[in-house]
């Protein structure tokens, strides 16, 4: 039986990663987020009844699941205390199965304040952040200039650190945006306040980790965003800022290698983005508006519209081997029910060299072109379906291309938001 599992998007993100960390978490002990911050936006839908979490792992809702909160994982405790306030509001006991890293970078008010600005100042060339300060908390971190959970519990630490970051952001927002700056004190306050409401989550999840490994627990490894969005491998600048690959497990978390037995990636039937940057396949027609619509495609996170397109298969061949995927699960087929011809980019020309893989220099996505291969729709609904053998033949066919084109077999096929809706061709923990 295959011990650990890691979910993780091979897309632009928002590929259905919530569902399945949810439906596989009733089978294993622990789930773990280890990257990105509330940023990410994961839809449940239970019965009918929808819950969106952005920093509490999607096992929040299996009471079996202990969830954890590694250290790669940037928190807003504001953001964290609403949701679990939400939670428990509707009798989701947090707070016996949340822990969180005392390593985790805390996402402080001026972040927000700098990511807007920033972006603001960027014109037309924006990234389309989600506006929650994951850039600059991540930037914090690595100039070694960050407030980490573990520093709220020592005042005196506390207070020098903020002292010191808050010269540095009240400067650059004053002097560099013309900006109104922080009051040091009001932020101090508020965060020795939002630090006490998550003392007793406090936990060291490395060794949480290892110690659940050694007496043969399963642990579920959460990904937010997804492998476009990496800040080494995806479109870069327009990313997010964390690394959103297979690394990220070991880093984020505190494992090494030998903790992964299995990589789910997760992609869509066909591609989405939201915020700017190359994408490809995108569709500025009809046949994009009927996906848009049917798909429900708006930011968990902003409600922002997302941009809809073809499946593409050559940025999903690079996610595939850059994550060492060991299946695919495909979601919101059923979106795809009503398009009578679908395409699949199955290569990229640039100028006259034909791409199997993307570029690594980002100039070059702005000139590709792609090159396509054509199946006939199953004109019938797939909504609901269970069983591998009940889907469409040109289903079934369309999914095969998946395999050959992407290069990893498809495991799971998500036919609807709810848990129940799914194809389980191979349990990932088989
Ligand atoms: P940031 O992560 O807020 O800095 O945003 C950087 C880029 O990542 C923007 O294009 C966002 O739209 C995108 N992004 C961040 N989180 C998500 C997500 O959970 N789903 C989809 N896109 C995301």
């Amino acid at each position: 039986m295959t011990k650990s599992i890691v979910v993780l998007g091979t897309q632009w993100g928002d590929e259905g990663k919530g569902k399945i960390v949810d439906l596989l978490s009733k089978d294993v002990d622990a789930v773990v987020r280890f990257q990105g911050g509330h940023n990410a936006g994961h839809t449940l839908v239970t019965d009918g009844h929808k819950t969106v979490l952005h920093l509490v792992p999607s096992g929040i809702l299996n009471e079996g699941a202990q969830c954890l909160i590694g250290n790669g994982v940037v928190v807003s405790l504001e953001a964290l205390k609403k949701e679990t306030e939400a939670l428990e509001a509707h009798g989701v006991d947090v707070r016996s199965r949340l822990g969180i890293s005392p390593a985790c970078p805390i996402i402080m008010p001026y972040h927000e304040l700098l990511d807007h600005a920033r972006e603001k100042a960027k014109g037309a060339k924006a990234i389309g952040t989600t506006g929650r300060g994951i850039g600059p908390a991540y930037e914090d971190k690595v100039s070694r200039r960050g407030i980490r959970l573990s520093d709220l519990y020592n005042p005196g630490l506390l207070a020098e650190k903020l002292e010191e970051a808050m010269d540095f952001h009240n400067f650059v927002l004053d002097r560099y945006f013309g900006m109104q700056t922080l009051s040091y004190d009001r932020v101090l306050d508020d965060t020795l306040q939002l630090g006490a409401c998550f003392s007793e989550l406090v936990t060291d999840v490395s060794g949480e980790l290892h110690r659940l490994r050694t007496q043969g627990k399963r642990i579920l490894y959460e990904g937010a965003q997804g492998s476009l969005l990496d800040i080494d491998h995806g479109t870069y600048p327009f990313v997010t800022s964390s690394n959103t690959t297979i690394g990220a497990v070991c880093t984020g978390a505190g494992v090494g290698p030998d903790a992964i037995d299995y990589v789910l990636g997760i992609t869509k039937a066909y591609t989405t983005r939201v915020g700017s940057g190359p994408f490809p396949t995108e569709l500025f027609d009809d046949i994009g508006a009927g996906i848009a619509r049917r798909g429900d495609e708006f930011g968990a996170t902003t409600g922002r519209p997302r941009r809809c397109g073809w499946l593409d298969a050559v940025a999903l061949r690079r996610a595939a081997h850059t994550n060492g995927v060991s299946g695919f699960c495909v979601t919101k087929l059923d979106v795809l029910d009503e398009v009578e011809t679908i395409k699949v980019g199955i290569a990229y020309r640039l100028d006259d060299e034909i791409l199997d893989v993307p570029p690594q220099n980002p100039e070059a996505w702005d000139d590709l072109q792609v090159e396509y291969e054509s199946f006939p729709g199953w004109m019938e609904s797939t909504r609901g379906i269970t069983r591998f053998d009940d889907l469409p033949d040109n289903a079934k066919t369309y999914l095969a291309a998946m395999e050959a084109l992407c290069g990893a077999p498809v495991h799971m096929v998500s036919t609807g938001p709810d848990r129940k809706e799914i194809i389980v061709i191979k349990h990932p923990a088989e």
